[in-house]
């Protein structure tokens, strides 16, 4: 979700107006995809990089968390959406960190969508706490070397309760992926677009996905191979 300084500069508004309209476009995105039957949703909310901004932007931000984590959580609730966080969220306040293990526990059972929130995550970051945990478990002895593969590998990661995405979207204009879902977006459809964060709407977002549905996604078959039945 990228783009909300700019959207805000453009208006001559101080960069947190920006953060607060980007909060207004995940809220229409993620009422949208439930709509459409999307099952897992993960927003890149706040990477292990943005602390480094400036301190007053940073403290507007975890105001701008706390305030969505009280109101926004009961209309998540009611309409169906199961709420998780991943990322490193010790590094958060006892306040924001209560709200978030609240709004979990509260929608833990709803089966309508996922809404992943990715906070002071990064895709390397999530890659080295899964191997600490495997390196835990092979000192206890429960694990062997030998019996780490990519679902074992999987299975220790942040999604591990979720199929890899199928499509990535970024706005803002940039054309990286900036540390996000890195072992998880190995074949990810990859969609950029120059919209700024707090102009995503329904249609940019229905844009993306008639993009992705024109893709041939063949996971490093030939397109004959595709089109061929399946054995039995
Ligand atoms: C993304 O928008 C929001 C967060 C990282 C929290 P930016 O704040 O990066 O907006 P630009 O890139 O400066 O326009
Ligand atoms: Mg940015």
């Amino acid at each position: 979700m990228d783009g909300n300084g700019r959207w805000a500069k453009a208006r001559n508004r101080p960069r947190s107006f920006g953060h607060q309209a980007g909060l207004n476009a995940l809220r229409v995105t993620i009422e949208h995809c439930a709509r459409l039957g999307v099952e897992t949703l993960t927003v890149f909310a706040f990477s292990s990089e943005n602390w480094n901004r400036p301190a007053s932007e940073v403290s507007r931000l975890m105001e701008l968390f706390l305030k969505a984590l009280s109101k926004e959580v009961a209309e998540l609730h009611r309409n169906g959406i199961c709420i998780r966080f991943i990322g490193d969220i010790s590094a958060f306040n006892a306040a924001i960190r209560e709200k978030m293990t609240e709004a979990e526990a509260l929608t833990r059972d709803n089966q309508q969508m996922v809404t992943n929130v990715a906070v002071n995550y990064g895709g390397r970051w999530d890659i080295i706490q899964a191997a600490r945990q495997l390196a835990e478990l092979a000192i206890d002895g429960g694990l062997q070397p030998g019996d780490i593969d990519e679902d074992r590998f999987a299975s220790a990661l942040a999604l591990a309760d979720s199929t890899d995405p199928d499509l990535f979207i970024r706005t803002g204009g940039e054309i990286r992926i900036s540390n996000f879902l890195l072992w998880q977006s190995a074949y990810t459809e990859f969609y950029f677009t120059p919209v700024l964060w707090p102009d995503f709407d329904v249609e940019t977002l229905n844009q993306a996905i008639v993009d992705y549905q024109g893709r041939e996604r063949r996971f490093g078959k030939t397109s004959t191979q595709l089109q061929e039945p399946a054995h039995a």
